[in-house]
């Protein structure tokens, strides 16, 4: 693995190694090179001396040659060319984190993961997750919503139908609906269960536009009569509904509300079951999330340099260049080399708000998540970037594909090259979380 970083530095085209890893590589092509002329040379001087040698045998020796030396120097070049030349070019990507050896950087960058108190996981199995792959596809094609930009792709919504069959809830609470797109997944996963909507604006308005999806067994917040999660009376809601074991309720939230607010407020009403869309990473995303609580010093993965001459830093701006989310030191340090949450802030409602928050701070919101956390699951992506040709998120900071990267034969068996690419683009770590009070 170090070598291979190593490696990858040497060819880094950052501006900060151009001038040493350039002159360095030049010189060791021409060393190569002379060494390889020197080599030529003494091979044909010594067949010139052999006039015995069928003269039907020369053309032959010299394709030997030109096989070679030339091609592995001409196979070399027109790699570094795709690198440079086209920063988001899917065949330089599929080399970048596999097919050349030049795997992703877990262990630099890596994964923080939050830990449960006991260890605790989940039941479900990557075979069961691939089972699921192949009822739901046929599924989600149906989809009323074709295209739900703003809202959830291919992957989260296979997440949310796959978490919610599985936990079997006697009731679905989603907040932050859209024009429904994840009503209807909910719906698809638990056909009779009721859910309980709650959204600003009301999916039916969308649909005067194009497609939208409302539910008929389904209670809405929304339009007027929009009550913000933290502010609903569950107790009541729930009694309306008959439902009086609360551990049977599934939450979902779509909201880019910050997600420590949402678990405390979650808490409190005595739901333990939830499923947060958009988990962002560290210095990304509008709200601050359970990845970003949970990406502390003391945990693997976790914990950031803002120093620029480090090993995260070159990493992080090579990174950069293929994958759009990926952030590099500039981006993700703020003032006084606050890595924390976004740049040391704790966002809210959509960026709406947000406010500075110390390091301490940030380590007490772990602290305190971890000691009410039983389950975190991250779901992963669906399946590896050069099958599904996303240019998002980066590998290196989530968890191993459901269908991994050259596994094509079970990517095309599972009916997943039907979907255009661009449903694949919106994966950003959904996670399911088990919560019960200390
Ligand atoms: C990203 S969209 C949801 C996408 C949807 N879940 C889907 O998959 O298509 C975010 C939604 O949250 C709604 N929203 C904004 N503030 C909210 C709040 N305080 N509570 C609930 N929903 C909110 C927005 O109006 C928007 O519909």
């Amino acid at each position: 693995m170090l070598e291979r970083v190593l490696s990858m530095r040497r060819s880094s085209p950052h501006p900060d190694d151009a001038g040493a890893g350039v002159t360095s590589a030049d010189e060791s092509k021409t060393k190569k090179q002379s060494r390889a002329s020197i080599l030529i040379s003494r091979v044909t001087n010594h067949l010139a001396r052999l006039p015995h040698v069928i003269p039907c045998a020369w053309p032959v020796l010299l394709l030997c040659l030109v096989f070679v030396f030339l091609v592995p120097t001409l196979i070399r070049i027109s790699r570094n060319v795709v690198c440079v030349s086209d920063p988001f070019d899917p065949v330089s990507r599929a080399r970048f984190f596999g097919f050349d050896g030049l795997e992703s950087d877990f262990g630099s960058l890596g994964v923080p993961w939050c830990r449960p108190r006991h260890g605790k996981t989940v039941e479900w199995t990557s075979k069961d997750l691939i089972k699921g792959l192949e009822e739901f596809l046929p599924i989600y094609e149906q989809r009323p919503i074709k295209n739900n930009m703003f809202g959830m792709g291919f992957d989260h919504s296979f997440g949310l139908w796959f978490m919610t069959r599985w936990l079997k809830p006697d009731i679905m609470i989603e907040s932050g609906a859209f024009k429904g797109h994840s009503t209807w997944v909910l719906r698809q996963a638990m056909p009779d269960t009721r859910i309980i909507s709650v959204t600003p604006r009301h999916p039916e308005k969308y649909l005067k536009k194009g497609p939208a999806y409302v539910d008929g067994n389904c209670t809405y917040f929304a339009g007027k009569d929009f009550i913000d999660f933290g502010s609903m009376d569950w107790k009541a809601v729930m009694r309306k509904h008959g439902i009086t074991d609360l551990s049977r309720v599934l939450v979902f939230f779509d909201d880019h509300q910050n997600e420590l607010k949402r678990l405390k407020q979650a808490l409190k009403a005595g739901f333990r079951h939830m499923i947060f869309e958009d988990n962002y990473d560290t210095g990304t995303g509008d709200h601050y999330s359970l990845r970003q609580i949970c990406d502390q010093d003391y945990v693997r993965g976790g914990g950031h340099s803002c120093f620029k001459d480090s090993d995260e830093a070159r990493i992080r701006s090579r990174r950069k260049k293929f994958w759009e989310k990926a952030v590099d030191v500039d981006e993700l340090c703020g003032h006084n080399e606050a890595w924390w949450g976004v740049r040391g802030y704790m966002r809210d409602n959509f960026n709406h708000s947000n406010t500075p928050m110390s390091q301490a701070q940030h380590f007490q919101n772990s602290r305190f998540l971890e000691s009410v956390l039983d389950v975190y699951w991250e779901l992963p992506p669906v399946a590896g970037p050069s099958l599904t040709h996303q240019s998002r998120y980066d590998p290196a900071r989530t968890v191993p594909p459901i269908v991994e990267d050259g596994r094509y034969a079970l990517f095309q068996r599972l009916g997943l090259s039907r979907l255009d690419n661009s449903v694949f683009n919106g994966y950003t770590q959904m996670v399911y979380v088990q919560v019960s009070e200390q």
